[in-house]
Parts: structure tokens; C-alpha cells; sequence
């Protein structure tokens, strides 16, 4: 409700109370103006809404709207009429008072759409149950079928409501709606038989030409166009873009079925309706006596069938009228005019009774039914939605009808408003001020008063036998009441108010201002006659509707029936008596404009309005008082930041609390008053200083938080991460222990295994020295793996333990054997032959001869001697055979030992001794009987020769610095591996004739070969360090 500077610029105030100029009309419109350019329709007179028609759709109505307003209090939220309509629901609730909301405004304003939007807010946020639902249903479906009814097109609005409203809401102990009331008030029954132009008949017939199936109109005997009848054309609009009456008449059908319309009743409902049209058909022709005959057959043919009554009847009573004089019935025939009124007449009382009987059949289908006894009453809300104020160029007797009822509300509306301020302020113990206020009593007695009152004179002037007239009527008006305050006629004004009066007029000075009403059709429209042989002939009715309608008693009762003024008046008295009995809310309704526009806000329209609406009055007396209250609670709560004191909170009395903040802020005695549950502001200019220091507070109010709150945020974040990181510490710390413990674990039985092991090691295979077995095994084939032998020379091997000793050698082997496999697969065939060189002298020294192991690393040569070396004779005496190999050598003669040089040239097949270019001795191999050679290191050797080969002169005694190499080819050339032979001491050879010779040999430091005493050759061979 109170809102900052700024906001007030722009928007205005959310209620009039605080307009500083409260007594100003322009300062209120000029708040209106704003809201409204603002789209906000709803501002509050204290807990009057006053509403301005958008014209629009504000998608201010939806669920979560009324969610908003659920509850919460009126001042928390912006004006709505979901505000007014839960305030009303809460306080029935909660004080179980019947409460009613009296919507009014003029035609346009918006009044059927807040009561609309009312029955929906309590339907969608009161609780339900099954059988809520269909009541629910029935109450939401009543307007569709009551706005077919009793609504019509007009110039102002649409869908005008052409009847008033009342109607009650019943709820249930826990707040459920359960049933429902209306009261219907002065339908505009004339329209049924006139529309002015522009305007149109009730909705219903045009939704049954439209939107009836084919078979519907057929057997009711009607057109699919309006045109044809007489009741449909005089405003000469059947069409308006804005109706669609065809969808309309689905949704009339539909809703009559849920109200609980059974088919035939519906069938009846739409014989009525289409025999009315049927009626404004009918036409009449004059005879020359000035007597009216029916020209139109076939609509009373229909008649007859739609009504269930008798053709003949029918016409009869439709040309005369029956008039009983001194018991005696009298029939006289009706001349054209009167024929085609009477015709009217029945058409209005046909219509007029069959939406009575509509309002009371809703009325049983939203019976409540379990309503046993007056002690289980159930609580009520009424809404009200009836016509406000109306001032037209010609106002007539309905306008007069309609003032008239709005002047009750407003005695009634001040009453209860000054009552309320009254209550409210001895509530509070505060005195109270008179607040000056016109009472409109004076006029309402002035209409209503027995004998002396307007409806009184009317009626007298309707019973009063003998030409009674209109002017009559007006006549006895200025005698009677002519001298009232309030009332004047063209004769009694001044000449300044006749200028502007008819002869026919008389004015009343309503409290909204004055009206002049034009007494043509007073009586008629007072009277409201239906012949009594028509009633007669409705009370034989078939159409079960009908019959409820046309009750035949009252064809007995002989008593004139009450005149439509006194009628009115009597409901009026009824609802004002309803009314009083609750709890009041007002809605006041504002058009902006006569065109039906959206946005457009017509100043001229709107101050008629507010003036009509008695707003500004409802202001003052609102205002008279205090412009402000509100309980100490909700005060504080708002304004507490204000005051240090009172910051952040108050913790003794809240009256306490509300006077040191008004203290505090510097409030003035005069400017407020302190009761016993609320303060009370005087004027809105201190709300406002409190208001607008408030706004400025908050922006300091609102960092001070906003760091608070960062820094209480931050530190819960903080603290929460500390914690998290000491629990994942504290777990992280326990998880590594836990690790660690089982790592010692591991290694204490790995030792304990491995000791085990080590002392079971020389048992069998055990499970206690499994472990220790295995990783024995395993240890040293990772160390075999890593230390095995580069070369095949490289005997080294790891020492296996005893229990892979086998499988060591075995391994050893296969890997020699592997290494020797890939060292044999790598070599070339030279060396190849090298190595069997060497290897047949291994064979033949290996362990005999002394200077073997020195010949070992030496490579044997292919040859010693080159071709250039051996005289080109020999080689040419060799002829094809192939020279193996050639070595120099020294020859020692058989005889005196003399040593001689020589070439040894080894053939494909000999041996051959070369002295330069001279064959000296050639030893075929077959003839080579043996080689002798000692074991010492010198090089001598001997060939043997057989001794019978006379062409061979014995032995050969050679000495070679290459032996081993020598020697080694001589055996593979004559392939005498095995006739080469080791001697220890000496070697005998034969040196022809059968003479032997001896070669000894000795160890000496060097070497020494020279024929001895004993004629033996000497060998003294070096002495190696090897041996
Ligand atoms: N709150 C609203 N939002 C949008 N449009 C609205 C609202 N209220 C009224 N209207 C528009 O104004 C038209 C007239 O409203 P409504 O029928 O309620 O007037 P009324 O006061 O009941 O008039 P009457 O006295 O002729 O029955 C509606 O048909 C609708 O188009
Ligand atoms: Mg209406």
C-alpha cells in the first residue's frame, strides 16, 4: 500500500486516502489517469475497490494471480479484486460473519466481469471435493445460462445485464462452496418487444436461430435468420462482431445440462422462447368497425403446438379483452392498437415470468442440500451486481427504478461505512469525530414513503378508476410532494431549470446529482396488464413452464396484483435487509470510455462517474478521520529500521514500540493517534516523510545486509570446506596408516616366510618352504637371466641352488648350444675352414706336443710361400696338380745332418722338397707311410717312406718354424691325421740301404739341432714357460 517517491510520480497512490488534496475531484482522477496509463485498473477508497474497465485483457486473472492473493492481507498486496473477494472469504472464515460484495457502476463499467472473476477465485482457491466440484460447476455455469437470459447488446455495453443481481455463495465448515441463492431484480422486459437502435433482444434468440440444430428449428417452426422476426429487427443490429452466438449457444446448452436441465425441460424452455418470436409475428388487420383481426394463421397454428394451448382461444384472446363489472363478464373486441399491446403485453409476461421460473430452477439446482436446521447454518457470501446510477437524455420509468435502488445502496453504503469508522475508533478507545455527510434518506423517502412517496402517488394513479394518465400522475406529483426540496417539475422550476425541462418531466435531486424522468409510460409500465383472458389462456397451458408461471389462483384472486414500483420497492427492502446483515465490501465499477476502448481514459465520462458513484463523498468520510491506520504490528514491522531503538527488533509492548518510532521520527500529537491495536495517521504527508525515509534507509539497510550476508555466506563456505578437509584429511590419514600397517604386515610374514623357508629349505616342497623354494628358484633365474655368458669362450655361469642344479646345466647347455648354433650360423667359410684346420690340429697336439698351445691364437696360414717365391721350373714340373700349400723348410742330410733349405710344396697329391728350381724328392701320399715328430717344442719331423721304394732314398728329416701348421696341412692334404706320431725321446727313421738313423731330443734354452757323438742327430728344443 505505501509505496516510495518515485513509484508515486508515476503510479499514483494504491488508495485514495492518501491523496493529499483528498477533497480535490481532479487530484482524483489525475490518480486514476495514472494507474490507468499504468494498466493498473484497481485503487482503493480505505477497502472500497474502485475498478476502471481496461477494455482489454491485463493477464491479470490467472491462477498464479490468485495464488498471490491467497491469504495474504489486503494492504500487502497491490489492489485487485482478488484482494476484496479474499478478505471477504477470510473474514467469513475466520469471524463466521455472512459477508457480500455490492458491485455497481453504470452499464460498461465492468460489473458482470468482477463478479465473474470473483465466482472464479473462490471456485479455483477454495477447497473441493467431489461433491464441491459440481456445485462448483453449477455456480460457474449459471452466468452463461442467465447472461443468454437476461443479457442483451446494447449502445454501452455488449453484454448488458438487463436484470439485477444478488447472489449468495454458501460455504461449508472447512470453506468449501456448497451451494448457491440468487435473487433476480427488474428484468428490462420491454426489450423483448422493442430494441432501440443499435441494440438488440436477449441474446437467447439469437443464439437458438444461429446455433440450433436443423431439427430444433424445424420443430419449433423457425427461420435460420433473424430478419424474419418482428422482435429481432427493431434495433436493426441482429449481427455484432464481438458475439459469436452460434459458439455461445454450444456453451448455453452445455451449461443448462450441467445446472441439471433435463431434455424436456430444456425442449419446454425453447417452446417459450420460440413461441415469443412467434408472437411478434403475428399481425393484425383492422375491420372497418375499428375491430383487430389476426391476419397471420400459420404463427397461431404454431402457437397452439409450442404452448399446448387451443388455436381459437388463442386468437380469440389475442383481439379481446374480458372485463368482469359487477361479477359479469364482459367480452369487447380490441381495436389495432390495443390488439398489438396486448400481444406485446403477453409476449413481455411470457418472457419476464419464464426468467423468474429460470432463477428459481438454478436456485434448486444450487440448493444446498444438506441444510438440516438453523444451527448448522452455513456462512455466506452475497455478491451484488446490479445496475448503477443512470442518466440518459429521456429517463423513464425503469431509470427511475434503477436511481431509486441506488440511492437505497447509498444509505446503505454510508450507513455501514460511518458505522464501520464508528466501531472501529470505540474499538480502539479513540474518539470519535462527527464526520458531516449528506444522508440521502430525505430522497429515498421522498421515492419510497407510504401515501407521500412517488411510488405511492404512481399507484394511486394506476388504481384510480377514471381516466388516470401520465399527466395525471405528474399533476398530483406537484401536489403532493411539489414543495420536497429534492423534487421539481417543468411547472414548479425556475426559469432557468425549465429551459431545460419537458412539460412532461418532473426532476429528482439525487445525492449523485439530478435527473430529470419523463412520466410517459409511468402507468402502463407500473401496471404492467396482461388481459385477463391471456393469463386465462396461459393457465391452460401444456408447457409444464408455463403452467408454473401462469398459476391459476391467481386468476381467483380478485386483489389487483402489486404494481412493478411497489414490487420493486418490496425486493428492494428485502435485499436492503440482506444486506444489512452482513459484512459489506464494495466494488466501484468505472468505464473510460463511451467508444469501448482500450487506453482511452474520457475525463468528462469519468468525472460523471465518480460524481454518480458518490466516490469523492466516500473519500471524505473515509478521510474525516484519519488518513491511515494500521495495527501496531504490521506498523513496526515495516518502519522498525527507522529507529535505533527499534532495530532489528522491539521486545517489549508493540504499543510501546510504535510510539518511541513515532517519537523517534518526529510525529506531531495532532498528526496521529495511538488505540488500543493501531496507530492512527492523520494526514498522508507524514506516512509519506515516513514512507520516503524508509526508501532511503533501505538502500543503507540493504548493503549492511548484502555484506552480512557475504560475509556470513563466505564464512559458512569456509567453514564447511575446512571441515570437509579435515574429514578427507582425517580419512586420507587413515587410509595411508591402514596401508602402511599392511605393508609391515606383508613384510614381517614375508621375513618370517622366508626364514621358515630357509630353515626347511632341504626338505621336500612344503608349505613352509614353498615361498622360500620359489623365490630361490625365482631369484636366480632373474640373476641367470641378467648374468648369462656374452660369448661361447665365456664359461661363466651363476652357481645354481641345489634344487635347480639340473635345470641350471641343462639350461647351460641348450644356451651353449644355442650360442654355438648362432655363432656356427654367423661365421664365414674361410674361417670355417681355418677352425677345421685348427681343429684336426687339436686333434693331432692337443696335449702332446709342446708347442701346440702357442700355435693356438695363430691364424694358419693358406700359403708361405707366394708363386714368385717358388722357382717357375718346379711349378712347370708340378704341371696340373694343384700346389696346396708351400712352406720353406731345413733339410738335414741323412748323412752328416747337414742342414740344407728347402722348400716343402704339398700337391693335390704329394709332397714335394724343392731345392730352387730343382725336384729334389717327390713323396707321392699313398707312399707316405707315416710323419714322426717329437713332443717337444722344437720343429723337426720326419717323413717316412717306404723302405722297398727304391726311388726314395729314405726318411726325410725336416725342420719347420711353422711344425703345427706344417704338419697339420701335410695331414689333411694326404689325409694321414692318424699316421702322424708323438715321441718322447728320440725317433728312428730309415735313411736308405736299410741304415737307420736316430734323432734325439732334449730340453735345452734353446734351440739346438746338430749331429751328436753318438751320430744321433740332437734336437734340443726351447724350453716353454707354458710347460
Ligand atoms: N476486468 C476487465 N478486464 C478486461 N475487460 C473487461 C473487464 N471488465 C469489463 N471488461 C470488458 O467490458 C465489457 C463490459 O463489462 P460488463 O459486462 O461486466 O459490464 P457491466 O458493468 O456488467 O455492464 P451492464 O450494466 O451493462 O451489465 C466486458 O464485456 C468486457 O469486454
Ligand atoms: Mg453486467
Amino acid at each position: 500500500m505505501e509505496s516510495a517517491l518515485t513509484a508515486r510520480d508515476r503510479v499514483g497512490v494504491q488508495d485514495f486516502v492518501l491523496l493529499e488534496n483528498h477533497t480535490s475531484e481532479a487530484a482524483f482522477i489525475e490518480n486514476l489517469r495514472k494507474r490507468f496509463k499504468e494498466n493498473l485498473i484497481y485503487t482503493y477508497i480505505g477497502s472500497v475497490l474502485v475498478s476502471v474497465n481496461p477494455y482489454k485483457d491485463l493477464e491479470i486473472y490467472t491462477k498464479n494471480h490468485m495464488e498471490r492473493y491467497r491469504g495474504v492481507n489486503f494492504y500487502e498486496v497491490s489492489p485487485h479484486v482478488y484482494a476484496v473477494s479474499d478478505n471477504s472469504y477470510r473474514s467469513m472464515r475466520t469471524e463466521r460473519k455472512d459477508q457480500c460484495i455490492l458491485i455497481s457502476g453504470e452499464s460498461g463499467a465492468g460489473k458482470t466481469e468482477a463478479s465473474k472473476k470473483i465466482l472464479q477465485y473462490y471456485a479455483v482457491t477454495c477447497p473441493a471435493s467431489d461433491q464441491v466440484e459440481t456445485v462448483k460447476d453449477r455456480l460457474l455455469q449459471s452466468n452463461p445460462v442467465l447472461e443468454a437470459f437476461g443479457n442483451a447488446k446494447t449502445l454501452r455495453n455488449d453484454n448488458s445485464s438487463r436484470f439485477g443481481k444478488y447472489m449468495d455463495i454458501q460455504f461449508d465448515f472447512k470453506g468449501a462452496p456448497v451451494g448457491g441463492h440468487i435473487l433476480n431484480y427488474l428484468l428490462e422486459k420491454s426489450r423483448v418487444v422493442h430494441q432501440n437502435h443499435g441494440e438488440r433482444n436477449f441474446h437467447i434468440f439469437y443464439q437458438l436461430i444461429e446455433g440450433g440444430e436443423e431439427d430444433l428449428l424445424r420443430r419449433l417452426g423457425l427461420e435460420r435468420n433473424p430478419q424474419q422476426y418482428q422482435y429481432l429487427v427493431k434495433g436493426n443490429c441482429p449481427k455484432v462482431s464481438s458475439i459469436n452466438d452460434r459458439s455461445d449457444w454450444k456453451v448455453v446448452r452445455k451449461a443448462l445440462s450441467v445446472i441439471g436441465f433435463s431434455e424436456d425441460e430444456v425442449e419446454e424452455l425453447l417452446n417459450i422462447i420460440a413461441s415469443v418470436l412467434h408472437l411478434g409475428n403475428i399481425q393484425y388487420g383492422g375491420e372497418d368497425s375499428g375491430n383487430a383481426y389476426i391476419t397471420t394463421d400459420t404463427q397461431i397454428k404454431y402457437l397452439a403446438r409450442l404452448l399446448g394451448v387451443d388455436g381459437l382461444v388463442l386468437k380469440e384472446a389475442l383481439t379481446h379483452k374480458t372485463i368482469i363489472a359487477k361479477g359479469e363478464e364482459l367480452k369487447s373486441p380490441l381495436n389495432l392498437e390495443q390488439a398489438s399491446s396486448a400481444r406485446d403485453a403477453l409476449s413481455k409476461a411470457v418472457y419476464g415470468r419464464t426468467f423468474t421460473w429460470l432463477v428459481n430452477k438454478i436456485n434448486v439446482s444450487l440448493a444446498y442440500k444438506f441444510f438440516i436446521s438453523a444451527v448448522l447454518t452455513v456462512p455466506f457470501i452475497g455478491l451484488l451486481d446490479i445496475y448503477g446510477f443512470e442518466v440518459f437524455q429521456h429517463n423513464s420509468f425503469e431509470q427511475f427504478c434503477i436511481n431509486y435502488c441506488n440511492e437505497k445502496l447509498q444509505q446503505l453504503f454510508i450507513e455501514l461505512t460511518l458505522k464501520s469508522e464508528q466501531d472501529e475508533y470505540e474499538a480502539e478507545g479513540i474518539t470519535w469525530e462527527p464526520v458531516q455527510y449528506f444522508n440521502n434518506k430525505i430522497i429515498c423517502d421522498l421515492v419510497e414513503e407510504k401515501f407521500k412517496g412517488i411510488i405511492s402517488i404512481l399507484d394511486e394513479e394506476c388504481l384510480r378508476p377514471g381516466d388516470a394518465s401520465d399527466i395525471t400522475f405528474l399533476e398530483k406529483l406537484e401536489n403532493t410532494v411539489g414543495g420536497h426540496a429534492h423534487l421539481t417539475t417543468h411547472k414548479l422550476a425556475d426559469g432557468k431549470t425549465r429551459k431545460v425541462m419537458g412539460r412532461e418531466e418532473f426532476r429528482l435531486l439525487h445525492y449523485a446529482g439530478e435527473v430529470n424522468y419523463n412520466v410517459n409510460g409511468f402507468l402502463d409500465k407500473n401496471n404492467d396488464l396482461l388481459f385477463r383472458n391471456l393469463k386465462e389462456v396461459m393457465c391452460m397451458s401444456d408447457n409444464k413452464i408455463l403452467t408454473q408461471c401462469f398459476d391459476r389462483a391467481e386468476l381467483k384472486d380478485s386483489k389487483r396484483p402489486e404494481t412493478a414500483a411497489t414490487q420493486f420497492k418490496t425486493s428492494l427492502a428485502k435485499l436492503m435487509e440482506i444486506l444489512m446483515s452482513k459484512e459489506p465490501s464494495y466494488v466501484r465499477c468505472i468505464k473510460p470510455n463511451d467508444a469501448k476502448q482500450a487506453g482511452r481514459f474520457d475525463d468528462v465520462l469519468i468525472r460523471h462517474q465518480v460524481k454518480y458513484l458518490g466516490l469523492m463523498e466516500n473519500l471524505r468520510v473515509r478521510r474525516a478521520g484519519f488518513a491511515y491506520r494500521r495495527h501496531y504490528e504490521t506498523f513496526l514491522q515495516r518502519y522498525k529500521s527507522l529507529c535505533p531503538e527499534t532495530w532489528p527488533s522491539w521486545q517489549g509492548k508493540l504499543a510501546d514500540g510504535v510510539s518511541t518510532l513515532v517519537k523517534h521520527l518526529g510525529y506531531k500529537p495532532e498528526e496521529y493517534k495511538l488505540g488500543r491495536s493501531k496507530i492512527f495517521i492523520r494526514f498522508p504527508k507524514t506516512l509519506f516523510a515516513t514512507e520516503d525515509a524508509l526508501e532511503t534507509r533501505k538502500h543503507s539497510l540493504a548493503s549492511k545486509l548484502q555484506s552480512s550476508w557475504k560475509g556470513y555466506s563466505q564464512k559458512t563456505k569456509y567453514r564447511k570446506l575446512r571441515s570437509s578437509a579435515v574429514v578427507v584429511q582425517a580419512w586420507w590419514r587413515g587410509i595411508l596408516a591402514c596401508r602402511r600397517a599392511q605393508r609391515k604386515r606383508q613384510a614381517a610374514n614375508t621375513i618370517r616366510r622366508f626364514i621358515k623357508g630357509f630353515i626347511y629349505r632341504h626338505n621336500e616342497r612344503c608349505p613352509e618352504n614353498e615361498y622360500f623354494l620359489d623365490y630361490v628358484r625365482y631369484s636366480f633365474l632373474m640373476k641367470l637371466r641378467r648374468n648369462l655368458p656374452k660369448s661361447v669362450l665365456d664359461k661363466s655361469w651363476p652357481t645354481a641352488p641345489t634344487a635347480l642344479i639340473e635345470a641350471s646345466e641343462q639350461l647351460r647347455k641348450l644356451y651353449m648350444q644355442n650360442m654355438v648354433w648362432g655363432y656356427c650360423k654367423r661365421i664365414n667359410p674361410e674361417w670355417k675352414h681355418q677352425l677345421e684346420q685348427k681343429m684336426v690340429a687339436s686333434e693331432i697336439f692337443k696335449n702332446k706336443k709342446d708347442n701346440y698351445p702357442q700355435s693356438v691364437p695363430k691364424l694358419f696360414m693358406g700359403t708361405r710361400l707366394n708363386g714368385e717365391e717358388i722357382n717357375p721350373k718346379v711349378l712347370q714340373s708340378l704341371g696340373s696338380e694343384t700346389m696346396k700349400y708351400a712352406v720353406p723348410v731345413t733339410k738335414y742330410d741323412r748323412k752328416g745332418y747337414k742342414a740344407r733349405p728347402r722348400q716343402l710344396l704339398l700337391t693335390s697329391n704329394c709332397a714335394v722338397i724343392v731345392e730352387e728350381a730343382k725336384l729334389k724328392q717327390r713323396i707321392d701320399y699313398a707312399a707316405l707311410k707315416g710323419i714322426s715328430v717329437s713332443s717337444l717344442s722344437d720343429g723337426v719331423f720326419v717323413l717316412h717312406v717306404p723302405t722297398e721304394d727304391k726311388k726314395q732314398k729314405g726318411d726325410v728329416v725336416l725342420q719347420s718354424d711353422h711344425i703345427i701348421e706344417t704338419l697339420t696341412k701335410v695331414a689333411i692334404c694326404a689325409d694321414k691325421v692318424n699316421s702322424i706320431n708323438i715321441n718322447q725321446g728320440s725317433i728312428t727313421f730309415t735313411m736308405g740301404q736299410g741304415k737307420e738313423g736316430i734323432i734325439d731330443f732334449t730340453s735345452g734354452s734353446e734351440l739346438l739341432v746338430a749331429k751328436a757323438k753318438n751320430g744321433h742327430l740332437s734336437v734340443t728344443a726351447p724350453r716353454l714357460n707354458s710347460r
